[in-house]
């Protein structure tokens, strides 16, 4: 009989595991948390081993809380299945039946679905027909993509500081930076909270610009009760497994008219405007496709996203309640008449002079995941190399690229979870 004393920080738990005839590894059991090997010490086989027992002790007080995690249950397996079974990988009635379904969902005339949301973003900027040397203006705040899609064309990122309370560009400033080269405005609605489309149209109207509209992050979300996608300018989705719903690797863009889409079909299809079947390529395009099984996947995320974002707002809901009184933290703005978000991240603001890395460290040590969101663009050395961007410059996005720390976030997430989160970054907050 092997004895193990299990111990960790909050209280005291004593395991005591006979060793069975099952052949996993104590290693094995280390990664996971100690609710689990409590559960399953047993089927260990410590055997004539030795144990050790720090490490073991060392595990956090109970599951591990990871950051997001896809709502996939037995719908998508078998709609992935099927397409297996089809022998039907690429190319298929899948893809159609995707960007149908996606189209109906956001309102757009035109969907094309693509690899990537940088696909995405990439093709769009193309269709605003920005050359080298052209000015786009763009947020400094966001996902690295939104600005690399204009690089990919040449094209110089203009950037201009965002709205401290929304952490979305402001018209007003962005109609300041537009000079006779601006060509084109990449606006992105971070974190699912959505743009003041009015003003944005109407500026993009007087000055002769094309707006990319960057909807990754922002799937449902809807201003004025309309859903983003459905403006008439092309709109970009993206479906990595953090996001509202998934297709593994996944794009899409949302497009006004049959001409653009398409162009953009032939673009994401190697400059081909069949399906394939030939060799004939009219442009230079790009290998952009999604294949069968990512649409299966999306065909059978779509048909529940109305569930998805009830839950999504859910949790959001429970952790505003749970910080609301808080000290030590900022939240993401709140909705209202106009502006609904559609929630794809959890993000809270640390106030100096607490330090986020600290309080990283602590949620960590407590099995709690968590992560900075999102550095300012202008910041990373791919930008401030090339560009001469400087500390400084914008001031509002760096505070929040430097204090923005996205807390666990997905439909999973159970109340006493978010407690325990809640407790931890009380806990992490602390300045000592
Ligand atoms: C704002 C924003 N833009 C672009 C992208 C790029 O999407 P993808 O990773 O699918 O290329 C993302 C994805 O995280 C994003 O959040």
């Amino acid at each position: 009989m092997t004895r193990i004393l299990v111990v960790e920080s909050l209280s005291v738990e004593a395991v005591v595991v006979t060793s069975g005839d099952a052949h996993t590894s104590p290693e094995g059991c280390e990664s996971q948390g100690v609710g689990t090997v409590r559960a399953s010490l047993t089927a260990c086989s410590l055997g004539e081993r030795s144990v050790n027992i720090r490490s073991v002790a060392r595990l956090a007080p109970s599951e591990p809380i990871g950051l997001s995690a896809p709502y996939v249950d037995e719908t998508e397996e078998a709609a992935v299945l099927e397409v297996i079974r089809s022998g039907r990988l690429a190319f298929g009635p899948m893809i159609e039946q995707f960007e149908r379904v996606l189209a109906e969902r956001v309102g757009a005339p035109y969907v094309a679905a693509l690899s990537s949301g940088t696909a995405g973003l990439h093709l769009g900027v193309k269709l605003a027909g920005i050359s080298p040397g052209d000015e786009v203006v763009t947020t400094p705040l966001s996902f690295i993509a939104s600005a690399n899609a204009i690089v990919y064309e040449g094209g110089v990122p203009v950037f201009v500081d965002v709205d401290e309370r929304t952490l979305n560009l402001d018209p007003a400033a962005v109609e300041a930076a537009i000079t006779p080269r601006t060509k084109a405005l990449v606006l992105v609605d971070l974190f699912g909270y959505p743009l003041d489309f009015d003003a944005f149209r109407d500026i993009a109207a007087r000055h002769g610009l094309a707006i990319v509209e960057d909807a990754c992050e922002a799937l449902g979300a809807t201003y004025r009760g309309q859903q983003v996608g459905s403006f008439g300018h092309p709109a970009v989705f993206a479906f990595y497994p953090n996001k509202q719903v998934t297709t593994g690797e996944g794009g899409a863009i949302a497009l006004g008219t049959e001409n653009e889409w398409a162009l953009v079909k032939s673009l994401a299809n190697q400059g081909r405007t069949d399906r394939g079947e030939t060799f004939a390529h009219e442009r230079i395009g790009y290998n952009y496709r999604l294949d069968e099984l990512s649409a299966a996947l999306g065909v059978a995320q779509l048909r529940k996203l109305d569930r998805i974002l009830a839950l999504r707002d859910e949790v959001a809901l429970r952790y505003d309640t749970l910080l609301d009184e808080v000290e030590g933290v900022r939240l993401l703005c709140p909705d209202d008449d106009v502006y609904r978000r559609s929630w794809f991240v959890y993000v809270v603001f640390v106030d100096p002079p607490v330090d986020r890395s600290t309080v990283m460290a602590r949620l960590a040590a407590e099995g709690i995941a968590s992560k900075p969101y999102l550095p300012a663009i202008h910041l990373q050395s791919a930008y401030s190399d090339r560009f001469g961007f400087r500390g400084g410059m914008f001031p509002v996005a760096e505070a929040a690229g430097a204090q923005g720390l996205a807390l666990p976030f997905h439909t999973g997430l159970s109340a006493s979870d978010q407690e325990r989160v809640v407790a931890a970054l009380i806990r992490a907050l602390r300045l000592d």
